[in-house]
């Protein structure tokens, strides 16, 4: 017979409590110190670090285990004891390294008076998963831009009220961000109820107005120099792209998407110029593709989006270019995880008539709309980089360009004089390892030109990041019955 009074006697619990408290240090620790798990993968591209590193495949599993545990302490103590800033990368007496954050594809979800409590507890835990994320990263590497590809949230049939829910959950939780202006807004624009409303009657006839003079339409695209939107409060540039769960596809898209992503999220597409006149010029360039072909509902939003690409190839800009956007280019089956496909609403779409034969969902551009594209971008033949979601998978791609015909070629190697990496950011989603993408721009003063490296910094599964939350709670309540017993 076993004793049950035993088992509830004090010193098991007192054992049960060192247990647990172990497991939620050692979690907790790790979830704040993940990246030097793997120090070069999260670090700015910088070639001294990268060389360093051993080769492990020589060694036996005892001083692999070792070497890696070393690795990881000593980047710990680097950066969350001595506080290590990274560097600026202007030590040789150039300009400063554009280091740049990027996340694909948050998808943040909704909840729904039906929705049940675990989902609930599953959802409000991803948010502080994911903003955990955004904080450890924005902590280790003081990012000069932090940038999402698109997919905010995961459906485009959401209500304004819901939108402006889940944009502030979004601003919050994921990215710490001060939302009084969020709440000023709702003042301002909301139905009787007093929930977020947009006006967007008066938004798309502001913009009709503009579209009706003679070209070029003062569609106030461009910026120059911008470092921050709002100095006073971050030294970083917040940079939005759409995603097609956030205004749709072109098949989709109304006034009310565009008109209140545009209220909350900004202009859909604008570049911004850096140190234009000097040597070393470089742009951001920040593209809508989801408007750019059909067969679409409105399609005066495509006009928008081909006038915007067209006053960028008139800039007469000199620098190199760094293109955000969310679908990705043209490319063959076998490339990266999706393929081309194209889908379009049914001639009898008997729930939403008026979208019979409408565009419904793209993996890619279509070839064309990619040839044209990059011709515009790359106008000046300088390379660059561009940075797209949407496949979740995460890929790298090279566009090729063949001055013969103008038109570009994927692949995996660089071909062509002109040759600019794609790369599709793997998601930060749990189910994909909570990513960070990282892209460094480094200017190189023999060729004139800013390189650019990317990497990818994973999280892990979210589990451990549960696991160390539940702990906590969990030694809590034990040390306290331990305690009182
Ligand atoms: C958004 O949040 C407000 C305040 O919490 C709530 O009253 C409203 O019902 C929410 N909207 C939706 C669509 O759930
Ligand atoms: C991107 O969104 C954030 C949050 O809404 C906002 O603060 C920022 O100004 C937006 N960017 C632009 C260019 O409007």
């Amino acid at each position: 017979m076993i004793d049950y009074r035993y088992i509830l006697n004090k010193k098991f619990f007192k054992w049960c409590s060192i247990l647990s408290t172990i497991i939620t240090l050692s979690t907790t620790f790790y979830i704040y110190t993940y990246p030097s798990a793997y120090p070069a993968r999260c670090s700015w591209y910088n070639a001294a670090q990268d060389g360093n590193d051993v080769d492990v495949n020589g060694l036996d599993h005892m001083s692999r285990a070792l070497y890696y545990t070393k690795r990881y302490l000593k980047d710990v103590y680097k950066h969350n004891v001595l506080g290590v800033v990274p560097s600026k990368g202007d030590e040789d007496g150039g300009p400063q390294d554009i280091h740049m954050i990027a996340f694909g594809d948050p998808q943040i979800k909704g909840i729904w008076p039906s929705t049940d409590y675990n989902t609930r507890l599953d959802i409000y835990g991803n948010d502080h998963y994911l903003g955990h994320i955004v904080s450890v990263m924005e902590q280790r590497l003081r990012p000069s831009h932090v940038a999402v590809l698109g997919d905010l949230f995961s459906s485009q049939w959401i209500s304004d009220s819901e939108f402006y829910n889940r944009s502030s959950r979004y601003l919050t939780r994921l990215f710490h961000r001060d939302t009084t202006w969020l709440k000023d807004l709702k003042e301002l624009e909301h139905d009787d109820n007093g929930l977020y409303k947009i006006d967007w009657m008066t938004w798309g006839q502001s913009l009709n107005r503009k579209c009706e003079e003679e070209k070029p339409w003062n569609l106030e695209f461009g910026y120059s120099d911008v470092h921050s939107w709002d100095p006073e409060k971050e030294d970083y540039l917040f940079i939005n792209v759409t995603g097609n769960h956030d205004i749709g596809y072109s098949g989709d898209t109304t006034y009310q998407h565009l008109a209140r992503y545009n209220q909350v999220f900004g202009k859909d597409n604008y570049w911004i110029e850096y140190d234009r006149d000097t040597d070393h010029p470089w742009r951001i360039v920040v593209l809508n593709s989801l408007l750019l072909e059909g067969p679409a509902l409105q399609p005066e939003f495509l006009d928008v989006t081909w006038e915007f690409l067209t006053q960028l190839a008139e800039r007469n800009f000199e620098g190199n270019t760094i293109l955000l956007t969310h679908v990705p280019f043209y490319k063959e089956e076998g490339l990266c995880s999706d393929g081309p496909n194209f889908e379009y609403y049914p001639e009898d779409h008997a729930s939403e008539p008026y979208k019979s034969k409408l565009l419904r969902s793209q993996n890619h551009l279509s070839e064309k709309v990619t040839n044209e594209v990059l011709n515009l971008v790359f106008h000046n033949k300088k390379p660059g980089i561009i940075l797209t979601g949407h496949d979740h998978e995460g890929c790298k791609t090279i566009y090729n360009k063949n001055f013969d015909d103008d038109t570009w070629t994927a692949s995996k190697e660089a071909k062509s004089d002109l040759a600019v990496q794609e790369i599709t950011v793997r998601a930060m989603m749990g189910e994909f390892d909570g990513n960070t993408g990282l892209l460094t721009g480094h200017f190189d003063r023999d060729q004139g030109d800013w390189e650019f490296h990317f990497k990818l910094c994973p999280f892990m599964v979210q589990h451990v990041w549960w696991v160390a939350k539940i702990f906590l709670i969990v030694t809590v309540l034990l040390w306290s019955i331990t305690f009182f017993m």
